[in-house]
This record gives C-alpha cells, structure tokens and sequence, in this order.
C-alpha cells in the first residue's frame, strides 16, 4: 500500500512496481476519475467532492475498490495507491482482506515537503487515452501535448489548480496522515523518502519491501 500526500508520487511509483512485483495497480483516484469519465450515477456523485478536493464518501468508493479487487488480475496480490484514506476505510480494507484469507505486507508512506507537492502537480499532465504521466520539468514529453506512447492528448486534471491542491493537503493532514500511526502501531508503516530520482525512491521502496538490492532505505516523513 502506498500511503502519502497529493503528488508525493504515488501513482508513479506504483505504475513502477506493477511491473517488478507483478501485481496491479489498484488506486482509487483513478477508478473514481473512470466513473466521472463513463458519467456513471456514482461517477456523477464523486465528482462535486473530487472538484472541491474533499473525500469522496467511504461507500462510493468502496464500491468501486471491492469490484476492481474481485478482478481476476488482483487474486494473488495488488499494489493500493490512494486508498484506504481514512481509519475507517483501513478498518474496513483488514476485514476485506481478512474475508480472503490474506494480509497487508507493508505500509509505504511516501514523505515529501508541501512546497515539492505544489511543484509536483502544478507540471503534472496526464495522457487522456493511456494515462501516462508526464512533468513538464522533471519528466517532460516530447511534445508539449501529446503523450510519447500513444500520441494522446495530455491534460492538466481538474483538480490540480492550486487552491484545490491546498484543500487536498488540508484534507490528508486531517483524515489521512493519522493512518501512519494506526499502522505503525500493526508494525506495517516504513517511511520513505519521496525526494529524488523516481528510479531512486522506486529502490528505497523494494528496500522497505526487502526486494531490493541496494543499501537501507532512507527515511523521511510523509
Ligand atoms: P488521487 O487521484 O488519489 O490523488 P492524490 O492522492 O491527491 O494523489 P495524486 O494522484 O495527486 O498524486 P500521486 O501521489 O499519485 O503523485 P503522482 O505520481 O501523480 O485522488 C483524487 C481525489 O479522488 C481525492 O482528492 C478525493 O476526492 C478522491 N479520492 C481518491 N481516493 C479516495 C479515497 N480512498 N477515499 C475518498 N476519496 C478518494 O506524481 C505527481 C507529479 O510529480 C507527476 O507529474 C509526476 O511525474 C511527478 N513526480 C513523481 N515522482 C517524482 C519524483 N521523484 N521527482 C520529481 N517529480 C516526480
């Protein structure tokens, strides 16, 4: 599970391990973009909440998230990005988990500092078709507007306009940082420096995992 504030990374770190654990990418932000996309009536409900930078209420998103873990590619493990966001949506994540007779292996809370996070989003685009992301500084495309796998068309999301971006720092210091406590307390949380190279912080994070090949991770705060 990837834990961390908006634009910590998140997304791209777990793009990255999809590919080196084999496991899917399970992140709610997305599902909940898909269904404002598809105009669904949960799409349609999420979205007032998803444009104001608050939290999309636990039994939509919930939904949402028991449908996608009841795809066949998430049976033998997957990687959270973005959920859960709540202590009452870890709780019901452990009694999910328990129904299926698995557990979580680690918490990775990803820190970065509020003045990074407004760099990080204000550059991020995204590809309309394939999802790839871009940063117009530290990752930029080739073309300004089109994404260099699928020539898409890269947009900024609604919710990455600055005042918007405060709200959802706002909101994780309330709701969502007091679940580094809860599962430090499980002994599942490893901090990691989200500061570098993604290549970088992708490696700090297969060190918590224990995959990793080079030395102790750095710890951060998130
Ligand atoms: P969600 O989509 O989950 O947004 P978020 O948590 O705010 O996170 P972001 O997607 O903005 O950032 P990220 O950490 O994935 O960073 P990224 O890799 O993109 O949620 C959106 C909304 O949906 C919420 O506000 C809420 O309304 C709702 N929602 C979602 N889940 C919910 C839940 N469980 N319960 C209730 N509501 C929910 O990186 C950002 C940028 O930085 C990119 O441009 C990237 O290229 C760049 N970058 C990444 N790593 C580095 C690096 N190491 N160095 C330099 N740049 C980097």
């Amino acid at each position: 599970m990837l834990l961390g504030p908006p634009g910590a990374g998140k997304g791209t770190q777990a793009r990255m391990l999809e590919t080196q654990l084999g496991a899917p990418q399970v992140a709610s932000g997305d599902l909940l973009r898909n269904a404002v996309r598809e105009k669904s009536a949960l799409g349609l409900e999420a979205k007032g909440f998803m444009d104001k930078g608050a939290l999309v209420p636990d039994d939509l998103v919930l939904k949402l998230v028991d449908a996608r873990l009841r795809e066949r590619d998430a049976q033998t493990g997957f990687i959270l990005d973005g959920f859960p966001r709540t202590v009452s949506q870890a709780e019901t994540l452990a009694k999910m988990l328990d129904a299926r007779g698995e557990k979580l292996d680690r918490a990775i809370a990803l820190g970065v500092p509020d003045e990074e996070i407004i760099k990080r989003i204000s550059g991020r685009r995204t590809c309309r078709d394939c999802g790839a992301m871009y940063h117009l500084i530290y990752d930029p495309p080739r073309n300004l507007n089109l994404c260099n796998s699928c020539n898409g068309e890269l947009y900024q999301r609604e919710d990455d306009a600055e005042d918007t971006v405060r709200m959802r720092l706002q909101v994780y210091a309330a709701s969502t940082r007091p679940l580094l406590e809860y599962y430090e307390r499980l002994g599942l949380l490893s901090l990691v420096d989200g500061i570098g190279r993604t290549e970088e912080v992708g490696n700090r994070i297969l060190n918590a995992l224990g995959r990793g090949t080079k030395p102790a991770a750095a710890k951060g705060t998130a």
